[in-house]
């Protein structure tokens, strides 16, 4: 796939992956157009050599892989990423009804950078649960699609010293306002029941539960007088899962291959879906069937795990150790904790590097500065709870964590041809 094809795809995967639940649902259709089959953790799995699987969890984490009867002999070659990001979560009584307006109380998930969420269409997203006309319980995603809201700014004239000192209490400035109401007040369960009944034929009675984000509205946009930025929403780290799908996909390799994406890495990975809980490992001990297949492919494995990195910012220099300061457009970057903190160590690094030679792809190096504190991935939690090698990978970005990031055009492609390269690796 070429570099333009391959960049308006994750132009496409961005714009509908507004949500870790959206995520999951783009990377199903992509396996299923190419030929992956459903797999429910509920049912017993009769695995056929040389067959593709896709199994989800919890509507936010998911797993595909190629099933290959010699994976005792080979190992299975794993590569992962997170599918959520930052955002501001709704509450579970989240109406505020004030001076005309109405609001909707949010809490922060992860770690957000705030300032950037202000003054901009937002729109909303996620999963809801409701009673359907049978009084059974069922699930819906929603998606507004649309600018539903915006937190405003308050105005320099009435805190002026907004450019020096402006702090942000996430109590009582993020509420987002969605509405003007004199007379009529409906509550947000109400709208949720119209946004749902007109897309489904009238299917809600009443509203339950749900697990809603707001995000950025904009359409991510690649921009730069040579056109050589990418700058959206959630890059962090939907461009990881991208390239995990497109690689698995595009490696056409029936070698024993998995990608597995977790949701709540943004909040500790302490979860049922999350990278800290069962699910990979389940996932891998049934592919092996017995335990001691599991202890011997374990052994035999590798796993490639994907995050961004922290390209070097111009403006703050400073702010990274000199020697590692990752640029954008100038290649993958290996990251290194001497703490852990990322699972890379020289076997699994090599590996990469080898790889990414024989493509003739640049890589570069991250180690935060040794005054400051590391931040973390999937990787080591990941390798703990599995026992497998593991090396922590990602393309260079600018404002992580904020709510549009910046990265190279380049560099998630490269990351992909890494990648699929790994995953075809022995099948060529
Ligand atoms: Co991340």
């Amino acid at each position: 796939m070429k570099i333009d094809d391959f960049n308006r795809g994750l132009f496409d995967f961005l714009a509908v992956s507004t949500t870790p639940y959206h995520a999951v649902e783009s990377m199903k259709k992509i396996l299923e157009s190419e030929g992956f089959k459903e797999l429910r953790e509920g049912d017993g799995w009769k695995l056929t050599d040389g067959s593709r699987y896709y199994v989800s969890r919890g509507d936010s984490s998911l797993a595909a892989f190629s099933y290959s009867t010699d994976l005792v002999d080979k190992g299975i070659r794993i590569a992962g990423a997170h599918t959520d990001s930052p955002a501001l979560k709704v509450k579970p009584n989240p109406d505020m009804y004030r001076k005309s307006y109405l609001q909707i109380g949010v809490e922060v998930y992860g770690g957000a950078l705030l300032n950037p969420w202000f003054d901009r269409e937002l729109s909303l997203a996620g999963r809801v649960t409701f009673k359907g006309k049978g009084a059974s319980i069922e699930t819906a995603l929603v998606d507004f699609k649309r600018p539903v809201a915006v937190i405003p700014s308050l105005a320099i004239h009435l805190d002026r010293d907004a450019n020096k000192k402006r702090s942000i209490n996430a109590q009582k400035d993020l509420p987002p306002v969605i509405m003007q109401c004199f007379d009529d007040k409906p509550s947000l369960d109400h709208i949720l029941k119209d946004e749902i009944n007109s897309n489904n034929s009238g299917r809600v009675e009443e509203i339950l539960s749900h697990d809603l984000f707001f995000y950025d509205g904009m359409a991510p946009s690649q921009w730069g007088l040579k056109r050589e930025f990418i700058t959206g929403s959630r890059l962090d780290n939907l461009l990881s899962c991208f390239a995990g799908i497109r690689g698995i996909c595009d490696s056409k390799n029936h070698d024993p291959v998995l990608v597995i994406f977790n949701d709540h890495e943004e909040a500790g990975s302490v979860s049922d879906v999350g990278a800290q809980g069962p699910f990979l490992k389940s996932v891998l001990q049934r592919i092996c069937g017995d335990m001691e297949s599991y202890y011997r492919v374990a052994d035999r494995s590798t796993m490639i795990s994907m995050d961004n990195a922290h390209g070097i910012h111009p403006n703050f220099a400073d702010k990274y150790d000199a020697e590692h300061g990752p640029l954008l457009n100038s290649g993958p970057v290996i990251k290194r904790n001497a703490n852990q903190r990322y699972a890379t160590v020289a076997h699994t690094e090599a590996i990469f590097r080898e790889i990414a030679k024989g493509e003739d792809i640049p890589v570069q190096s991250f180690v935060v500065r040794s005054d400051m504190a590391c931040g973390s991935t999937i990787g080591p939690l990941t390798a703990a709870e599995t026992g497998i090698k593991t090396i922590d990978v990602g393309v260079p970005t600018w404002a992580m964590h904020s709510v549009r990031e910046t990265a190279g055009v380049k560099d998630l492609y490269w990351l992909y041809k890494i990648v699929k390269k790994y995953f075809a690796k022995g099948s060529d």
